[in-house]
């Protein structure tokens, strides 16, 4: 499976901050081709995310420079322990490359924490169709407030020189520094988790399941795990209808799932209804919000009993080992 899913570059809209409304089924139009194309000044092609965001050109000729740029950045430090970072970080799992341009540096990384999800973030698609699982490319302008719920463990830049004002790198730093989980998803996912585990209900079902099976004595067990993404934002056309699918299963189930075990087991207390509303109303903007690309894990278990003479067999074996 996959470690990540690729993402729609029509969900990039910027003047869009709420996909809900809309006909999911008609929103792939002009924006992608638009965002692809790019404008052409004096035979360069430029982003067309904001007008003036940036004064590197986002085409092959500069694409092939930035190769060179990062070849040469490996090069002079081909000596030391990891060419790539020098921040004291061991073990990163949210990366972060803000103004990735053709990728380099995150492709490389990403192949070398092959457990991290590495997110390279730039004004112009990056060419090439291939990129490793566990690389995410966005088109996105990081100046503007930053949509991202999980903290990075490591934010890279490379070669940003008159990228952006005095004021913009202060602004931008400060985002790196300050970022913080403040995901209405993840807190609603956690209350209900903790709740689910105070009426010893525990939600964890995906992960015990397969030992739950081959406890009871089901044999030849097998699993699929799935990413469910939610909402609309996966290029893929399969994952993308499933998406929807998955939108309305968690706009149509969120109330249930969780007003009943957060009014009667919320932990430390039990929760008000009018509370469960609130988080409720938050979550709702997140899931409708188009520069989330939020997923779920799914997991499919199956298996069979075992045959007679597997039984026999086994019988055979544990009286053998007893002798
Ligand atoms: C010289 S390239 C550096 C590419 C890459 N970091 C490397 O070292 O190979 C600068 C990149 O920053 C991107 N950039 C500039 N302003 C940006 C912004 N506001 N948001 C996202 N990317 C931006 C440009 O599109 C360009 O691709």
């Amino acid at each position: 499976m996959a470690m990540s899913i690729e993402i729609d570059p029509d969900y990039y809209d910027l003047g869009c901050d709420n996909y809900a409304d809309t006909d999911f089924a008609s929103e792939t139009t002009s924006l992608a081709s638009c965002v692809y194309r790019g404008v052409f000044e004096n035979g360069r092609r430029y982003q067309t995310v904001r007008e003036g965001a940036s004064w590197c050109p986002s085409d092959e000729q500069q694409f092939e420079s930035l190769e060179a740029a990062h070849l040469l950045c490996i090069l002079l430090d081909a000596n030391t322990e990891n060419p790539l970072f020098h921040a004291p970080v061991k073990n990163p799992k949210q990366i972060l490359d803000i103004g990735t341009g053709r990728g380099n540096w995150a492709i490389d990384v990403a192949d070398m924490f092959p457990e991290a999800t590495v997110r390279g973030v730039d004004l112009f698609p990056p060419p090439g169709d291939w990129l490793p699982p566990n690389c995410i490319m966005e088109v996105d302008d990081v100046l503007q407030h930053w949509t991202w719920r999980q903290p990075f463990d490591l934010i890279h830049m490379r070669q940003l020189i008159g990228a952006f004002t005095p004021e913009e790198w202060d602004a931008l730093f400060s985002q790196c520094y300050n970022m913080s989980p403040d995901s209405s998803m993840v807190q609603f996912t956690e209350a209900v988790f903790r709740a689910g585990m105070e009426w010893n209900h525990p939600l964890d079902t995906l992960d015990t399941m397969r030992t739950a099976m081959e406890k009871a004595g089901f044999v030849d067990i097998h699993e699929k795990v799935y990413r469910w993404p939610v909402g609309p934002w996966a290029k893929d056309p399969t994952l993308k209808e499933a998406g929807r699918l998955h939108y309305h299963q968690w706009t149509a189930g969120m109330e249930g799932w969780g007003m009943y075990l957060l009014t009667k087991f919320g932990v430390p207390t039990p929760w008000t209804k009018e509370e469960v509303h609130v988080l409720l109303a938050r979550v709702r903007k997140e899931l409708q919000d188009p520069h989330i690309h939020m997923w779920q894990y799914a997991r499919r278990v199956w298996g069979r009993k075992p045959t007679e003479e597997e039984l026999k067999v086994k019988s055979e074996d544990v009286t053998g080992s007893g002798m």
